[in-house]
């Protein structure tokens, strides 16, 4: 049997913590003020003055378009959102208890059998596939809430935004400005994230030359986790067990007093702040307001305290998406679903970025097995 790691072994890093493991111009975390950048630029100015589908052109192709290019960008995309009905209607069928990321997971895996580009690692197929990956994933997430309410998808409405058009499939109907920017927004600060585990996830798959579809396959099961994507949702799930703003702080210091790690909070590079909870918790905030709903946020605001308070901690982006998600009427399953729509540009700019210079990736590992011994006879042991 493995005995417990070693963590005293020069060059061995556990959870790969400080390890550089590639080259990346996508984004970085700008060491003042720990601010987000993607291709240098600021993910809170992008919440300000861009929109989702102007942000995944940028991390697909390194600049920000020109009015043409954003305008055949975006034609694409919208061309891009209906998915293969056999697939629609098969995921639809599947047991209710299936997780949405499981859903999502399977959705991207039959989506390869039907792009006749999955065998070409070519810049230009991956471009086109990264569109329609991107395209499909709020149709196919959509489908799968309505089917589990026993209704019916609705189609794509082509004069709305990605945002938009997620809510408007929801419903069928026309959403709230606000709500749609206030989804965008979440989008655009869930979009990238360098090197963390389901990038990293895609960009191994992607260096055995694999195709982008198992890349990113093997980077929503790697999503899935609670301390990765899993965290947006397990957040919501705390906070209506803890249920009301009065029992937030006994309830944060028993978890705390029990060694529990609360959702949400603390992150593997950020050490001061996740900037772009700040930003998400402002649109809750709005959001509360405009729907007379603030208990939920009353009661992250005292967790956020106690946490700060006693164990130096703050929250990262997941914590104020869950409660935002929460008051955009959106079922807590699909929170991580959710990460997965944003993150998908991500992910592809990741695989297409891997594919030059590649190197397959092949770490070691240190030893700690028995050693060397004859093999005894069954009748023997
Ligand atoms: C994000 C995360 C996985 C980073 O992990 P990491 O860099 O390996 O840090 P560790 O888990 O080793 O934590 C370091 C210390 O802070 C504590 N800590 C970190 N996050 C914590 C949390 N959310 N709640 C309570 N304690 C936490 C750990 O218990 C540990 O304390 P110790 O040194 O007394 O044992 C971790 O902070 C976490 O599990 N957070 C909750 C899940 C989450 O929100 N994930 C989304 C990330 S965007």
């Amino acid at each position: 049997m493995a005995t417990a790691p070693q963590t005293q072994i020069p060059g061995y890093s556990p959870g790969l913590e400080d390890v550089i493991a590639g080259t990346s111009a996508i984004s970085k975390v700008d060491p003042q003020g720990d601010e987000l950048l993607y291709y240098g630029y600021k993910v809170s100015q992008l919440c300000e003055q861009s929109n989702f589908e102007e942000v995944s052109y940028l991390v697909l192709n390194g600049k920000l378009p020109t009015k043409t290019e954003f305008e055949a960008f975006n034609k694409k995309l919208v061309q891009e959102r209906n998915v293969p009905e056999e697939i629609l209607s098969y995921l639809c069928k599947m047991p209710e208890k299936a997780h949405y990321m499981d859903i999502l997971r399977s959705g991207v895996s039959l989506m390869a059998h039907f792009d006749p580009q999955v065998e070409d690692n070519s810049k230009e197929a991956e471009l086109n596939k990264s569109i329609k990956l991107i395209a499909k994933m709020p149709t196919l997430l959509a489908a799968r809430i309505r089917a589990l309410k026993g209704e019916k998808p609705v189609a794509p409405n082509a004069k709305l935004n990605h945002a938009a058009n997620f809510l408007y499939m929801l419903t069928g109907k026309e959403p709230d400005a606000d709500f749609a920017k206030a989804l965008d927004v979440s989008l655009i600060c869930y979009a990238e994230h360098g090197f963390n585990a389901s990038t990293f996830t895609a960009r191994v798959i992607a260096s055995t030359l694999s195709d982008m579809h198992s890349c990113v396959t093997g980077a929503i099961g790697a999503l899935k986790g609670p301390l990765h994507g899993g965290a947006n949702e397990h957040a919501m799930y705390m906070l209506l067990k803890i249920g009301d703003p009065s029992k937030a702080e006994q309830w944060i210091r028993d978890a705390l007093a029990k060694k529990e790690k609360i959702m949400g909070f603390g992150h593997r590079v950020y050490k001061k702040k996740d900037s772009r909870a700040p930003i998400l918790k402002e649109w809750g905030w709005k959001m509360a307001k405009k729907l007379k709903q603030t208990k939920w946020h009353e009661m992250q605001e005292i967790v956020e305290r106690v946490l700060m308070s006693e164990k130096k901690l703050f929250p990262n982006v997941d914590f104020p998406a869950a409660t935002l998600y929460y008051l955009l009427d959106l079922p807590i399953e699909a929170d991580t679903p959710l990460f997965v729509v944003a993150r998908m540009s991500g992910w592809c700019a990741h695989i297409m970025e891997q594919r030059i210079g590649n190197r397959i990736m092949r770490p070691e590992s240190i030893y700690t097995g028995p050693e060397p011994k004859d093999f005894v006879e069954m009748a023997k042991r």
